[in-house]
């Protein structure tokens, strides 16, 4: 299959890219070092190519992600670096090896009641989401053990600082949240100290295993705060419409890559050698710098990788103008 057969719109991934972004992460953090993130992609297929670059556990952030990685034989250290409530499925899963991440009495209660067999504290580090405050990490992981849970350490995900813009300021920031991650660790003890993502992969030396997953597909808001992953990850798009300058209105152009195609949280997406306008539900309208006619394919770069992902069924392998493997995206849901 050629690009051209492809019907848009179409998650495509340039293979060079996405090896050479995997490769580039392994050598910075080879073997169980880096626990790939597999929210960034959904995708079981693309996954093992993270364990062929020496990658032997993974974070996951829903239990549909824990179960398609147990599925496709994927399942030797999932952590769900999240945490649930409704812990059912989740012991009831045979050969894997599930840890889950609690941060209050009732997720612990709730991983014991559900028959989870492993915990990390999960603490936080500065962002207003979950995790627990430091200092209580130490009595949460007696709590955790007192129910019979084993308790493999902490994890504290820096999620403010991934695209902070100063390299120099993120990395000074990260190492203030870390010193909170191991001030926790020294009243709870274990093995793993897990945290970070792609924008602090570079200046975290502190985790004995890093997060990070959207480096390998990479988003243009990673791009711009500087990260060093390249872009393997496009919507392509056809132009639907053109529309010819007017004394009122310059032209434009309209591809049929619009906000359902695309996660939109982290702005609008980009358009090489365009301007874009804006997107509506079906559309992007954009400014081409040289004229583009009805039928043309755009390539369409997503600002945030994660949710663009989770809209489509698949992404297709491309080698320049060959489609070389179409991957499901078979993680999608919940
Ligand atoms: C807990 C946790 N760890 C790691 C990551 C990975 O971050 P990134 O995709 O930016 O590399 C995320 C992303 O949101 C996350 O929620």
């Amino acid at each position: 299959m050629r690009l051209g057969d492809l019907t848009t719109p179409a998650l495509v991934v340039d293979a060079e890219a996405l090896e050479s972004n995997l490769a580039a992460m392994a050598a910075r953090w080879p073997g169980e070092t880096l626990r790939p993130h597999v929210k960034a992609h959904k995708t079981t297929a693309l996954a093992a190519r993270q364990a062929a670059h020496g990658a032997t556990g993974f974070t996951c952030a829903t239990i549909r992600e824990v179960e398609g990685m147990a599925a496709a034989g994927l399942g030797a250290d999932l952590l769900l670096a999240n945490e649930v409530l409704d812990t059912r499925r989740l012991g009831a899963l045979e050969d894997a090896r599930v840890t889950v991440a609690v941060d209050s009495p009732e997720t612990v209660e709730a991983a014991a009641a559900g028959g989870v067999r492993e915990v990390l504290i999960d603490v936080n580090v500065g962002m207003p989401r979950c995790g627990c405050r430091p200092s209580d990490a130490g009595a949460l992981a007696d709590r955790a053990r007192a129910a019979g849970l084993s308790v493999r350490g902490v994890m504290g995900y820096e999620g403010h600082l991934q695209a902070w813009p100063d390299p120099d300021e993120r990395a000074k920031l990260t190492q203030t949240a870390m010193e909170l991650l191991l001030a926790a660790h020294a009243d709870v003890g274990g093995d793993v100290i897990s945290g970070g993502g792609t924008g602090t992969s570079a200046c975290n030396p502190w985790v004995t295993e890093m997060q990070a997953g959207s480096y390998a597909l990479m988003d243009s808001a990673y791009t711009a705060a500087g990260v060093g992953y390249v872009q393997a990850l496009h919507v392509l798009g056809t132009v639907v419409h053109v529309s010819a300058a007017r004394p009122d209105m310059p032209a434009y152009a309209v591809a049929d890559v619009g906000l359902k195609a695309l996660g939109m949280d982290h702005g609008n997406p980009s358009v090489p050698g365009a301007r874009v306008w804006f997107c509506s539900d079906e559309h992007v309208t954009f400014a081409a710098d040289d004229p583009v006619r009805v039928g043309d394919r755009v390539l369409v770069i997503p600002a945030h990788v994660d949710p663009t992902v989770a809209y489509h069924d698949r992404m297709h392998v491309v080698r320049d103008e060959d489609v070389l493997d179409t991957w499901s995206v078979d993680l999608r849901g919940w």
